[in-house]
């Protein structure tokens, strides 16, 4: 039997989603991405989903980009769908409707590095080396890159880093703002099994309503981004888990959230 090219496991709420292709550095062909996408699904179909965390599989590398033999081969049409692809499956991992973390554990490269901008928060270890190197291969980011990263970054930053396909060591990663902490290697997914836990523990419905709230509000004014928190904010006063959890602090004692 062959090995899956993404594994996934989910518990007390938590997925591992691992990107598992070390003997090529992670990187993504249509397969991992189709694999990719059957996984999400899935955990989108999870009422019970409290986080996800992503990773790659082996010491050395995230996701070292998008399969270069493979694009190899493209025509221009051929070329079309797969970043159509690329672009599908990464929105459909933003679109959780839960945190996405990634914990970066080694090469985020191209399509990994974009990988990482598809994810809510991103933490790296001390080996993590963060860039979109396609100018390298006579191409540019297919997976999003060109936005989202200038999103991220900011566009002066965005179109350095596009333009002269530097790659950062984690701190300069971090002092940018491409991930929000580093770690040491052997520590990296303890830490961001710790967050997770974390989030996972707080009240679920809050927690998804503000990802909700947040995410909506990016992509138009802040006005409209308001407003959607007003009405958010409102509805939660009709939720199980906001009566328990002002209950709790009234009453001095731990709230206990029930996902309603
Ligand atoms: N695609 C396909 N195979 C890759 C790969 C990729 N992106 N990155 C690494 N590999 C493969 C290598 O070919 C090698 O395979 P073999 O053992 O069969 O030769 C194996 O992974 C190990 O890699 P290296 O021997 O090169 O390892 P290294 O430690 O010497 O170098 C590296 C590591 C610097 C990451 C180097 O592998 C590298 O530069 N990789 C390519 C990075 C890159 O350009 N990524 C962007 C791709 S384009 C893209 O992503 C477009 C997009 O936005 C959609």
């Amino acid at each position: 039997m062959t090995e899956p090219l993404v594994l996934c496991s989910v518990e007390a709420g938590v997925a591992v989603l691992t990107i598992n292709r070390p003997a090529a550095l992670n990187a993504l062909n249509a397969n991992v991405l189709l694999e990719l996408e059957a996984c999400v699904r899935g955990l989108a179909a999870d009422n019970a989903l409290r986080c996800v965390i992503v990773t790659g599989a082996g010491s050395k590398s995230f996701v070292a980009g998008a399969d270069i033999v493979e694009m190899s081969a493209l025509t221009p049409r051929t070329a079309r769908h797969f970043a159509a692809l690329g672009h599908r499956v990464l929105s459909e991992l933003e679109a959780l409707p839960v945190p996405v973390i990634a914990a970066v554990n080694g090469f985020a490269l191209g399509g990994g590095c974009e990988l990482t901008l598809a994810c809510d928060l991103v933490y790296a270890s001390e080996n993590a080396r963060f860039g979109q190197p396609e100018v390298n291969l006579g191409l540019i980011p297919g997976f999003g890159g060109t936005q989202r990263l200038a999103r991220r970054v900011g566009a002066m930053r965005a179109l350095e880093l596009v333009a002269s396909a530097r790659t950062l060591k984690a701190d300069e990663a971090k002092a940018v703002g491409l991930c929000l902490d580093v770690f040491p290697a052997d520590v990296l997914m303890l830490k961001v099994r710790e967050i997770a836990a974390g989030i996972a523990s707080k009240g679920p419905v809050a927690v998804r309503s503000a990802k909700a709230v947040l995410r909506r509000g990016l992509d138009g004014p802040v006005g409209l981004g308001n407003a959607l928190e007003t009405e958010a904010f409102a509805n939660l006063f009709d939720s199980a888990d906001a009566r328990e959890g002002m209950t709790a602090f009234v009453e001095k004692r731990p709230a206990h959230f029930r996902n309603a």
